[in-house]
């Protein structure tokens, strides 16, 4: 309890109302609600899970139903209590103490719930709030979670949660779905799959301003949970007052998710890996950005269709741009063959220079030398490398876990060598490091993150990202 009243106090600012999750607690903790619920001093919910339904209690159920009776007496503003729990006794201290009870049905399986409970749940007496709770595990499944809110919408109070990153939207957006509250939890706690700290839901989402009319934009790939992107986009809307919110959607099926996306009407979205090619056949017009890179990271819904465009190119460019003449660059070394080695040769092609890529896999680097008609070396080709006025590492190695490793280890920077890193995680690897130690001109991912992302947040509202 001592660790609860600590959160408490952290985040007592940015809720509106705290749940006791009474099944987290040692069961002698639980004998003074009375003391309890005075020292909260907030609206507050009691709750009391069995493992069954996705909790933690194992003991007796009268213990369980006795200390639930003490919370109401306590004077909890609102009880959850189980869909067919069936306690006569709380139930009439409930109605004497005027309670409000949550009904609540959980799924951590899917989205399904079945027909008997909605029928249940939507004939609930107006004095319970139907909850459903389901885990979504798929694109497929967010179509289900759609239509579970659009089942209940005509109830006028209702909290319906997608758990898990494919529910994530739904505890960012639960105003535009008519939910009553959305879960949070502070520091290290999380009470279910999906939880973020209210901090993160007002400072990077702006939850305060969503209503039921905001536009919603966002990032989809696979991964994608841990996108910086949110902080950026969601800082310009903040800046400018838009109503509009930038969210993460991780997606298995770009088919299902792009029923989704017009079901939703989202307004516009980021393509991340693996997906900046296959979305490309979502397009109804297409930037030549697109065209020239083979690749589509921004879709924007316009009346006529969907229209992509390719931003990551002209965020490629843009800090080389800031510190050489691009025809100052004769000689090329790309750091690795991969998807992103594949990119950045497909974007530097135009200029008037020879492009060689470096790798540790020989097959690797001959397939890409081929397609673009360039030579290859042996990763350890260092006075090779040494020729290149431009060096622009690509592969993973330098990024977090392997932050202390770099690629070329022993390799010794000419001065006039401008590097580039596509890493940002951390902002500064081993490799720009040891760069900039040599008097090199360095550029790390960040700086092409953040400007291919300002582009698209001109393409997502019309006006240019604010400054600073
Ligand atoms: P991405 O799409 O991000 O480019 P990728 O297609 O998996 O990812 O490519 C990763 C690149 O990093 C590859 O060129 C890989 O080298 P191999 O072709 O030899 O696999 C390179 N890479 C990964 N780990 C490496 C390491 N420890 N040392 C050198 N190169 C490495």
């Amino acid at each position: 309890m001592e660790e609860n009243f600590t959160l408490l106090e952290q985040n007592r600012d940015l809720i509106d109302i705290a749940e006791l999750r009474m099944d987290y607690l040692p069961v002698k903790e639980l004998r003074d609600m009375n003391g309890i619920r005075k020292r909260m001093g907030i609206a507050a919910i009691a709750t009391f899970r069995k493992v069954c339904d996705g909790g933690r209690f194992r003991g007796d159920e009268g213990f369980r139903r006795k200390t639930l009776l003490d919370a109401v007496q306590a004077g909890f503003e609102y009880v959850d209590l189980e869909y067919g729990f069936d306690f006569p006794e709380v139930e009439a201290a409930v109605l004497n103490k005027g309670t409000a009870v949550i009904r609540s049905i959980h799924n951590f399986s899917g989205v399904e719930v079945s027909k008997g409970s909605i029928k249940g749940m939507l004939s609930l007496p107006d004095s319970e709030i139907p909850k459903i709770a389901v885990y979504p595990q798929s694109s497929k499944d967010l179509l289900g979670l759609l239509q579970l809110y659009s089942t209940f919408k005509d109830r006028e109070k209702k909290i319906i949660v997608g758990m898990g990153a494919y529910g994530f939207f739904s505890r960012i957006l639960y105003r535009k779905f008519g939910s009553l509250l959305t879960y949070c939890s502070g520091a290290e706690a999380s009470g279910a799959p999906g939880h973020i700290s209210p901090e993160q839901l007002k400072d990077v989402y702006n939850l305060d301003i969503i209503t039921p009319d905001t536009a919603v934009y966002g990032i989809i790939g696979n991964p994608v949970m841990h996108s910086r992107s949110p902080h950026l986009h969601n800082a310009g809307y903040r800046k400018y007052s838009m109503d509009a919110v930038y969210i993460p959607f991780p997606v298995d099926d770009p088919d299902q998710f792009m029923r989704f996306a017009n079901t939703l009407s989202i307004k516009g979205f980021s393509v991340t890996v693996p997906y900046k090619k296959d979305v490309i056949r979502f397009l109804d017009n297409v930037d030549q950005s697109v065209i020239q890179a083979d690749a589509c990271n921004t879709v924007v819904r316009k009346d006529n269709g969907y229209e992509g465009w390719n931003t990551d190119i002209e965020g490629f460019f843009r800090p080389l741009e800031k510190r050489i003449s691009l025809q100052d660059i004769k000689r090329i070394a790309i750091i690795g063959a991969g998807g992103a080695a594949g990119a950045v040769i497909r974007a530097l092609k135009g200029l008037d220079a020879q492009i060689h890529i470096f790798n540790r896999t020989e097959e690797k680097a001959r397939i890409l030398s081929q397609k673009f008609g360039i030579r290859y070396f042996p990763l350890s080709s260092y006075e090779e490398i040494e020729r290149c006025d431009l060096i622009v590492q690509t592969t993973n190695v330098g990024m977090h876990p392997l932050e202390d490793k770099t690629p070329l280890p022993g390799y010794r920077f000419r001065k006039e060598q401008i590097v580039y890193d596509l890493i940002y995680t951390p902002e500064e690897t081993i490799f720009l490091k040891e760069a900039a130690a040599a008097g090199c001109r360095t550029i790390n991912g960040l700086e092409m993150l953040f400007i291919q992302g300002k582009l698209q947040f001109k393409l997502f509202t019309g006006v240019d990202y604010p400054e600073n």
